[in-house]
C-alpha cells in the first residue's frame, strides 16, 4: 500500500496537492466567490450568533488550531483562544453564551481531545469538529463537523492531515467572514484566487526539493537546533520542530523570534543550526535582526521564505524557497520543505521514520 514509496511518510507528503484538492472540493461557490459548507450544517444564523470561539486539540493538530486562531482573527476579528485539550478542562475556562468550540482531531478518537468536548457541552457550548475519520468519536460528540479529506493517515508523524486542516480552517474563515460581513468581497475573491493555487504550487515545489536532503544530512550531526519566526511563522516553528523531534529524536525547540534574546540565545553556539522562517514580510525587517543576533552568536542559518525574497539570501546562510502566496497562506506552503527535513534527517539517523520509538499514531488515553 506504500505505492513503491520507502515509507508511508513521504507517499503522505506527496499526497499533500491531492489533499487540498479533496478538502476545497465542492466548497467553493466561482459564480457568487463564496464559500458554501453545507455539510456542517451551521447556518447563517448560527455564525452571526458566534461571539467567542475556543479551539482545543492535542499536539500537531494544536498547532494548526494556532495558525487557525490567527486567520479567524484576521479574518473575522472574533477573538479566539486556542487550548492544548489536556489543559482545558482543568483550567475551568470561561465558556459564555454564543461561545463556539472547535475540536481539531485527525483520528477524531483523541482521549483529551474527546474530553475537552464534553466538557464544553456541559457548559452548553456550540461544538463543531474538525476531524478527518467520519464517524470516529469526535465527529459523533460534536454538533457540526468539518471533514478534512486527507485520506487515512498510517506515519505516525502526521503530514496531510496536518495541511488539511490549515486548508478547512481557510474555508471556515473564509466562511464566518462572509457571513458576519468582515470582509470586502475583493478581499476574499483575492484570497480565494490564491487558495485554489495552492495544490499546483505544492506539487511543483516537491518536484524540487533535492536541497532538503543535504540540509538534513547537515542538521543530524546536531543535538540541538532552534526554529524561529514571528506571526505565522512562529506557528510554523512549532510544528516544524515536533516535526524533527518526533522522527529524528533531535531536540529543537521553536521560538518567537523576538523571544530568543530573553534567555535562550546563552544556548547558541558555533555552528547550532537555527531556522528562521520569514514569510511575513511585514515583520521581514525584524527577523532578519533576529537573525544577526544568532548569527553573530556564531549559528548556521537556514532561512525559509518565498521566492524573490533576496534580504533573507544575504542575512541568512543558506535559503530553502518556496512558491509566493498571500502571506496568510503561508503555513500551508513553508511547512512541506521542513516536513521532508525531518523525514531525511530521521533517514539519515537511521530511525524508523513511520514508527517512531515511544510514540503511537492515536492517544486513546488521558
Ligand atoms: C504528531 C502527531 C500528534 C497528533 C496528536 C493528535 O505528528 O501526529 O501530535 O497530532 O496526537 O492526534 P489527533 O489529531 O488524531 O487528535
Amino acid at each position: 500500500e506504500k505505492n513503491g514509496y520507502d515509507h508511508f511518510m513521504l507517499k503522505e507528503i506527496e499526497e499533500q496537492p491531492r489533499a487540498y484538492r479533496d478538502t476545497l472540493r465542492g466548497r467553493i461557490d466561482e459564480d457568487s466567490q463564496s464559500i458554501t459548507l453545507p455539510d456542517m450544517m451551521m447556518n447563517p444564523e448560527h455564525i452571526r450568533e458566534i461571539k467567542h470561539i475556543q479551539i482545543v486539540a492535542c499536539g500537531t493538530a494544536y498547532h494548526a488550531a494556532c495558525v487557525g486562531k490567527s486567520i479567524i482573527e484576521r479574518m473575522t476579528r472574533i477573538p479566539v483562544e486556542i487550548d492544548v485539550a489536556s489543559e482545558y478542562r482543568y483550567r475551568q475556562p470561561i465558556i459564555q453564551e454564543h461561545t463556539l468550540v472547535i475540536a481539531v482531531s485527525q483520528s477524531g478518537e483523541t482521549a483529551d481531545t474527546l474530553a475537552a468536548i464534553r466538557e464544553a457541552k456541559l457548559s452548553g457550548a456550540r461544538v463543531l469538529a474538525i476531524t478527518n475519520v467520519v464517524g470516529s468519536s469526535v465527529a459523533r460528540e460534536a454538533d457540526h463537523l468539518l471533514m478534512t479529506w486527507a485520506g487515512p493517515e498510517i506515519a505516525v508523524a502526521s503530514t496531510k492531515a496536518y495541511t488539511s486542516q490549515l486548508i478547512a480552517f481557510y474555508l471556515l474563515a473564509l466562511y464566518i467572514g462572509q457571513s458576519i460581513g468582515s470582509m470586502d468581497l475583493a478581499a476574499r475573491a483575492q484570497l480565494l484566487t490564491q487558495i485554489k493555487e495552492l495544490p499546483d504550487q505544492v506539487q511543483n515545489m516537491l518536484g524540487h526539493m533535492t536541497q532538503i536532503e543535504q540540509i538534513a544530512e547537515h542538521i543530524a550531526g546536531y543535538h540541538d537546533l532552534y526554529f524561529i519566526g514571528r506571526g505565522l511563522d512562529y506557528t510554523i516553528a512549532m510544528e516544524a520542530s515536533l516535526k524533527l523531534k518526533e522522527i529524528s529524536y533531535i531536540h529543537s525547540e521553536a521560538y518567537p523570534a523576538g523571544e530568543l534574546k530573553h534567555g535562550s540565545l546563552a544556548l547558541i553556539e558555533d555552528g547550532t543550526p537555527v531556522i528562521a522562517l520569514a514569510t511575513q514580510e511585514v515583520v521581514l525587517e525584524k527577523t532578519i535582526s533576529n537573525i544577526r543576533e544568532v548569527k553573530a552568536r556564531g549559528a548556521y542559518v537556514i532561512g525559509v521564505a518565498f521566492e524573490g525574497n533576496m534580504e533573507l539570501a544575504q542575512a541568512a546562510d543558506e535559503v530553502i524557497y518556496v512558491p509566493r502566496t498571500d502571506a496568510l497562506l503561508a503555513p500551508a506552503i513553508a511547512i512541506i520543505p521542513l516536513q521532508l527535513l525531518a523525514y531525511y534527517a530521521a533517514l539519515a539517523r537511521g530511525n524508523d521514520v513511520d514508527k517512531p520509538r515511544n510514540l503511537a499514531k492515536s492517544v486513546t488515553v488521558e
